[in-house]
């Protein structure tokens, strides 16, 4: 299943006169592997949150396969759409596979029965999350990285089109970390759509075809495109307001970040 997400030229405010995005605009579709990256502040999540119809944009349009988001319904946009939220804090007390089963739920029918085939689903996404260890813990006794895949798991078996995932690694090691990255890269390769907001600019230099990167001063995005025309010096200093080095990685040739405290700077 294809898909394809278009928001153009969008604004949005949480208070009047205070505007968080302006002419910010970004497709995500099916086979692409996005990022969205900037500063704490600069609109991220709240982007993300606008492309999962989950905020409706002050201006601009937000469309999926050529339909505006908020006349879609929300089954049948939990469908071709996966959204991961910044945080999850869990309400009440589940297993793992449960909270993983919780992902199906879009494609039950009215009884809300798990047939095997779901269960079947879950499993495997448990398996690409490397959670299939941790199946019958409670989701609430878990370390933050371990509840972190877990989510994933989750909105893997949701067998969406299109994946939105604000900050999937922040609580990953290193290893999972790059795992985890690897495997949306696979997915993309294999037609999901995906998109991931990371603070990680080398993990997005290294695995996303396209980058967005918005600014910490501006509410319109300062560049767009491939990670070697966006993670330039002068734009990524321009984006955080502060200095910050590229070099080459030096095993994967890929833009390699890294930014000095600003004591440093100043000698
Ligand atoms: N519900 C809200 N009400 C008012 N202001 C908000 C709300 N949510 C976010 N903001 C503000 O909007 C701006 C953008 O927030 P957003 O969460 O999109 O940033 P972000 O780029 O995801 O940051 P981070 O990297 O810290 O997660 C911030 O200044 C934030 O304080
Ligand atoms: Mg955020």
């Amino acid at each position: 299943m294809s898909a394809h997400l278009i928001a153009d030229g969008v604004a949005f405010s949480y208070e009047r006169g205070q505007p968080v995005l302006n002419r910010a605009s970004i497709n995500i579709e099916s086979s692409e592997f996005t990022g969205i990256v900037g500063p704490n502040g600069s609109g991220k999540s709240t982007l993300l949150r606008i492309l999962g119809g989950l905020l409706a944009p002050a201006s601009g349009t937000v469309t999926l396969d050529g339909e505006p988001m908020a006349r879609i319904g929300h089954r049948m946009r939990a469908q071709r759409v996966a959204f991961l939220p910044q945080s999850v804090q869990p309400t009440f007390s589940l297993t793992v596979f449960e909270t993983v089963c919780l992902g199906r739920h879009p494609h039950l029918g009215a009884l809300g029965t798990l047939t095997p085939h779901d269960r079947d689903v879950a499993e495997r996404c448990l398996d690409a999350a490397d959670c299939t260890d941790l199946r019958r813990r409670e989701f609430m006794t878990l370390s933050g990285g371990e509840r972190q895949r877990v989510m994933l798991a989750s909105i893997l078996a949701q067998e969406p089109a299109l994946l939105l995932l604000d900050e999937p690694t922040s609580s990953l090691d290193v290893h999972h970390q790059v795992e985890i990255f690897d495997l949306l890269r696979r997915l993309a390769e294999d037609g999901y759509g995906v998109c991931v907001v990371t603070h990680d600019l080398n993990l997005a230099a290294q695995f996303c075809g396209n980058v967005l990167l918005l600014s910490g001063g501006s509410p319109e995005p300062v560049a767009q495109g491939t990670p070697v025309d966006v993670f330039a010096e002068t734009t990524l200093s321009e984006a955080y307001g502060s200095p910050i080095s590229v070099s080459e990685h030096p095993i994967e040739h890929t833009p390699f970040i890294s930014a000095s405290p600003r004591s440093r700077q100043s000698r």
